[in-house]
């Protein structure tokens, strides 16, 4: 009779303690990006820190960003799980093919008409479930998402210097207080580098090596930091990319692309983003699509697109958008529309299965594997892993949580104790009786 009774008080502990541990089980999230780090940087350079997060947390070999391998719309589809033609987040500049508006990339941080599409990024969907969050530089927290604000948002200034060493560790200094101080959840935090470096000197240059080994000695400081705060047993922190970076090819090596040399692009174009990389956009004139589609199939060294026959792994073709032309440049050419203007010595924007478009993807913390290297994945899979260290219900979404669970330490353990209590307890009760 005592055994009985004391078996369904066990049960009754073990059912209510499910849910309490699980809330008290749930960890904080740091997301760091650092903008155009491609997946090899790391191999020639002395990282010692990066490989220490290897020993502590996860690698993958690399991850494939989406198709527009930019800075904004890769960046969306991190921090919203969905697909470039779903987020429309098609370009780093915002632009309306009708009114043939263009607004830079910095200017559009904040102009909520360019990001807010439906699709909501994860800062909202957290907070809209209780959760605090924050955005540090990152490409669309500066946004309204049906109304609703980031709760906390830093925006870089127009002259921000991407490489201040100092800063990099205030800011990290900043984030840290967020998480022990005032409570937050998730934070996202960005750094301009080595994007830009990779653009202004190229991949190869030792500027390059110098950029990455800065990075790594932040990394260093972020773990001290992480210590210093008493956040070790409590966050998780993911490092990516957006996208990766190539040489660019110039003369003598090669011919670049010149496209009014195939097209008279004043007559035949109401609307044209060229002379942005690798990757141009052009709206025909009424009655003129074939007749652009042809001239610019007929120029060498890049692909050109009719938007509604987009391979489907491009995930673009629904996009309302883009343009109906889209022109995608060999690896390493660039796109120049009259003249050649373009002064950049690497870039980004070519097609996302170019090795050199892939990115890095580390993470570590308390419920990550140690010691992990994964296969390569698409970075829409970053979602999903999110909304699981986070314990929230993700929007609907194109990632799947079965590609990223497998970095992930195994089942629920709190949960097997009172259970295991429970049939020692049987078990007691069989004996005796
Ligand atoms: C977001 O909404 C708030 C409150 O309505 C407003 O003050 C702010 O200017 C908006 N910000 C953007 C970027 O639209
Ligand atoms: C770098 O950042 C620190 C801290 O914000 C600032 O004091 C310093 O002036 C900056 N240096 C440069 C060269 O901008
Ligand atoms: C670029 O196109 C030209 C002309 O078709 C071709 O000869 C050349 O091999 C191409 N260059 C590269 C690097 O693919
Ligand atoms: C992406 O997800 C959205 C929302 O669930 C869905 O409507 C869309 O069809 C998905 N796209 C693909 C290619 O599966
Ligand atoms: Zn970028």
């Amino acid at each position: 009779m005592r055994f009985e009774l004391l078996l369904v008080v066990t049960a009754v502990i073990s059912i209510t303690a499910k849910p309490q541990s699980k809330a008290a089980q749930r960890n904080k999230l740091l997301l760091i990006s650092f903008d155009g780090f491609r997946w090899d940087y790391d191999q020639d350079v002395d990282t010692p820190n990066l490989d220490q997060l290897v020993l502590d947390g996860v690698k993958a070999k690399y991850i494939t960003p989406p198709m527009l391998t930019m800075t904004s719309p890769s960046h969306f589809t991190t921090i919203t799980g969905r697909w470039v033609e779903d987020h429309e987040v098609v370009h780093n500049m915002m632009f309306d093919t009708k009114t043939n508006l263009k607004v830079p990339h910095k200017k559009t941080l904040t102009r909520s008409e360019w990001w807010d599409n439906g699709p909501l990024p994860l800062w909202i969907t957290a907070q809209n479930q209780g959760l605090k969050t924050a955005s540090f530089f990152f490409p669309g927290g500066g946004a309204n998402y049906s109304g609703q604000a980031v709760n906390r948002v830093l925006l870089e200034d127009f002259n921000h210097p991407d490489d201040n060493e100092t800063e990099w560790r205030e800011n990290i200094d900043k984030v840290m207080s967020w998480f022990s101080e005032e409570d937050f959840h998730l934070v996202t935090l960005y750094y301009g580098e080595p994007d830009n470096v990779g653009h202004a000197k190229g991949p190869d240059h030792p500027d390059r090596k110098k950029i990455i080994m800065q990075i790594d000695r932040t990394i260093g400081y972020l773990r001290e930091a992480i210590v210093r705060h008493q956040l070790t047993d409590t966050l998780n922190v993911i490092i990516t990319s957006d996208h990766g970076m190539t040489t660019v090819k110039k003369r003598p090596q090669v011919d670049e692309i010149i496209l009014n040399k195939y097209l008279n692009l004043l007559k035949l174009a109401s609307f044209e983003i060229l002379d942005y990389g690798g990757f141009g956009i052009l709206t025909p004139r009424p009655g003129k699509e074939q007749e652009v589609f042809d001239a610019l199939s007929k120029a060498p060294n890049l692909t050109v697109w009719k938007k509604e026959e987009f391979p489907e792994s491009f995930h673009l073709a629904k996009s309302k958008r883009l343009p109906p032309i889209v022109v995608v440049a060999d690896l390493g050419f660039n796109l120049n529309s009259r003249f050649i203007v373009y002064v950049n010595k690497g870039d980004h924007g070519y097609h996302s299965g170019e090795m050199d478009m892939k990115t890095i993807f580390r993470a570590f913390g308390p419920d990550f594997k140690k010691n992990f290297i994964s296969d390569p994945f698409d970075s829409i899979h970053i979602y999903p892993l999110m909304c699981k260290l986070l314990q929230i219900e993700p929007a609907p979404h194109n990632g799947s949580l079965s590609a990223t669970e497998n970095l992930l330490n195994g089942g629920p353990q709190m949960t097997c104790l009172p259970v295991s209590l429970l049939l020692v307890l049987l078990l007691l009760r069989f004996t005796l009786l």
